[in-house]
């Protein structure tokens, strides 16, 4: 969950840290620290705080030198503090670590260093790591870090530096991800590709339990028992500014507007025209495999289970599959019954939540074929999966995950619509009017994007309101999931997405003036239901948005303000609904001054689980 980034080369590594924190800061921003080798000593800052102290504290007293390392922090063990913050010291204060993951035995290895004589200051399991490094060094810096290594239980990236081996910085990784970026005289480490793209466009991911020995010149993979791997280079497929907001105010809203281009590039060479089959490369499953399906398993975290949502609902009703979503950290807890030919579909934008990864090897142990909807190039999840069908949203940094939610829906829609195609359980005109609706999606997207003053103009009115209702059904209760979700994350109103046929369950007992009901009720099977719900509110003196197709002169006397999206099928709706919900929380939290990219508590990516 934290960020690392390190640098080793002619330049000032704190400037080249900082700056890749920046662009890491999503995944954790409690407190931060960069730790630099310079004039044969370490030279550190830590604040309590997001990066912009940080960068505070060093224009107030700058670091400088190489090899350098830096440590945004998303706390886990010990309350976020200056001592608590990475890097962490050795006892002799020449060993610097910064560490994203969890060392589980970190309690009895503290007990014994201790009663070896090192002196611990901060309550983080990472700092027996640094003290186990003094321990076992004897002038070679990787294989200190080697040995300390083979003591550790858990999950870790480390990126190491140590005053009196300054030509060299190490780094390793079990679970959590890690990649060095190759430059001319120059090297970096960092958790993820985007903070490093700006300096590199190649990198090597490193692999569980492998250590890099990084100079100036040149990088050295090996094992634990130091026999040398063989990486190839892997090049950055996005460019350098990918990462950057490109004129937005927020990370979240670039990415909003990002979603139509990127809808495209998700089509590109997988749906070309309704006349043709989908091709789907990276699923890896014959048509035989095809057809021998007896059961589909979608697994998933937060957003992303919203999108395995939808996934069962079209998984079923295309592809006639039966097909189950549990979430990734309940999947373990009750021993599924994994039937022969099951297939586990794991969705992840970052392909590195710990839940879903523990998820998908309990999947495969009992015999699931994997395939995983990801973004993220080459994480965890890709690797361990037997296909993968990347999304192609480009880096998602706002924390509340928009592009990445409809592209997996959109995905996970041309899966079960090649399904279908494979094994032959929709008619051929249904097929075809689906695939034409997947399309004119990016078109639809853009027109509801290029209506974002409209949106706007409903947060104006509710956006004071501290409670709030998304009201579904069908296809489309998870869209109320999920703009409840993007709601509450950014905003703090409460808000509970709810199917509209359990209202009368319970949720409408919280109904009154001062409550705001979002109801979606687009044109399909469930329109009429929805308009009953609808009434049941506005009986009780709620306020409703409608959200519905362009057009409906019914629903619009019904509802106090209305969102219009333009007509699609039922099964293609989510993706399109899913934009003005985005923008609806989005101007909420704007108007609400609240932190949009970086809200309270939460991280992007949840490597604990
Ligand atoms: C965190 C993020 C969410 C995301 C979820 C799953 O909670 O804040 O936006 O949906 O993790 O992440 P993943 O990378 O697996 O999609």
């Amino acid at each position: 969950m934290c960020g690392i980034v390190g640098y080793i080369g002619p330049r000032s590594a704190a400037a080249i840290c900082l700056a890749g924190l920046k662009r890491l800061e999503y995944r954790g921003y409690d407190s931060a620290g960069i730790a630099a080798i310079s004039d044969g000593q370490l030279d550190v800052r830590k604040v309590a705080g997001k990066l912009a102290s940080l960068e505070e504290a060093l224009q107030a007293e700058p670091v400088a030198g190489a090899p350098g390392i830096g440590h945004t922090r998303w706390a886990t063990h010990g309350k976020p503090s200056v001592t608590n913050s990475h890097p962490h010291l050795s006892t002799n204060g020449r060993i610097a670590v910064v560490h994203n993951g969890i060392i589980e035995n970190y309690g009895e290895l503290r007990e014994q260093l201790i009663a070896e004589g090192f002196k611990f200051l901060s309550q983080t399991d990472t700092e027996v790591m640094p003290h186990l490094v003094e321990k076992y060094y004897e002038g070679d810096l990787r294989e200190a870090v080697r040995r300390a290594v083979l003591d550790l239980q858990g999950a870790f990236a480390f990126g190491v530096i140590c005053a009196d081996s300054p030509d060299e910085l190490v780094a390793v990784r079990r679970f959590s991800p890690l990649v060095v970026g190759l430059g001319e005289g120059e090297n970096f480490i960092a958790s993820d590709m985007g903070a490093i793209r700006p300096e590199t466009d190649r990198v090597y991911v490193i692999d569980d339990d492998e250590l890099a020995s990084i100079t100036r010149d040149g990088v050295e993979l090996t094992d634990l028992a130091l026999k040398p791997i063989e990486r190839e280079v892997f090049v950055i497929p996005w460019p350098a500014d990918a990462a950057e907001k490109g004129g937005h105010r927020h990370f979240m809203h670039k990415e909003i507007h990002e979603q139509a281009d990127a809808m495209h590039a998700c089509l590109a060479g997988r749906l070309s025209s309704p006349d043709q089959p989908i091709v789907l490369e990276g699923l890896q499953m014959t048509d035989q495999e095809i057809k021998g399906l007896r059961k589909v398993v979608f697994t998933a975290c937060g957003t992303a289970f919203h999108a395995g949502l939808v996934g069962r609902f079209v998984m079923e009703n295309l592809a006639r599959v039966p097909a189950e979503v549990d979430l990734a950290a309940e999947l373990r807890t009750r021993d599924p019954v994994v039937l022969d030919n099951t297939l586990a579909v794991v969705i992840s934008q970052s392909g590195e939540t710990a839940d879903t990864l523990v998820a998908l090897r309990d999947l495969k142990a009992k015999g699931a074929r994997v395939v995983s909807v990801l973004n993220v190039v080459d994480s965890s999840i890709a690797r361990e999966s037997d296909g993968v069908v990347y999304i192609q949203a480009g880096p998602e940094i706002g924390v509340a995950s928009t592009k990445a939610y409809t592209l997996q829906v959109l995905t996970i829609e041309l899966i079960a619509l090649h399904f279908a195609e494979v094994r032959q359980t929709a008619e051929h005109a249904t097929l075809r009017a689906l695939k034409e609706a997947l399309l004119a999606v990016p078109g639809q997207a853009q027109t509801l994007l290029d209506r974002e003053d409209d949106v706007k103009a409903v947060a104006e009115v509710y956006y004071q309101m501290s409670n709030s209702l998304f009201l579904g059904r069908g296809v489309n209760l998870p869209s109320a999931m999920e703009g409840a979700l993007k709601l509450k994350e950014i905003s703090y109103i409460h808000a509970e997405g709810y199917s509209a046929g359990e209202m009368k369950h319970g949720p409408i007992a919280l109904v009154q003036p001062d409550l705001f009901t979002v109801a979606i009720a687009v044109a399909g099977e469930v329109y009429e239901k929805m308009i009953g719900n609808i009434q049941e509110i506005k009986a009780r003196s709620g306020p409703v948005i409608g959200v519905a197709n362009d057009g409906d002169n019914v629903i619009g006397d019904e509802c106090d303000h209305m969102i219009w999206v333009p007509p699609s099928p039922e099964l293609v709706s989510p993706i399109t609904i899913a934009i003005p919900l985005q923008l609806l929380a989005y101007h909420m939290a704007d108007l609400r001054g609240e932190h949009i990219d970086q809200p309270r508590n939460l991280a992007k990516t949840v490597t604990v689980e």
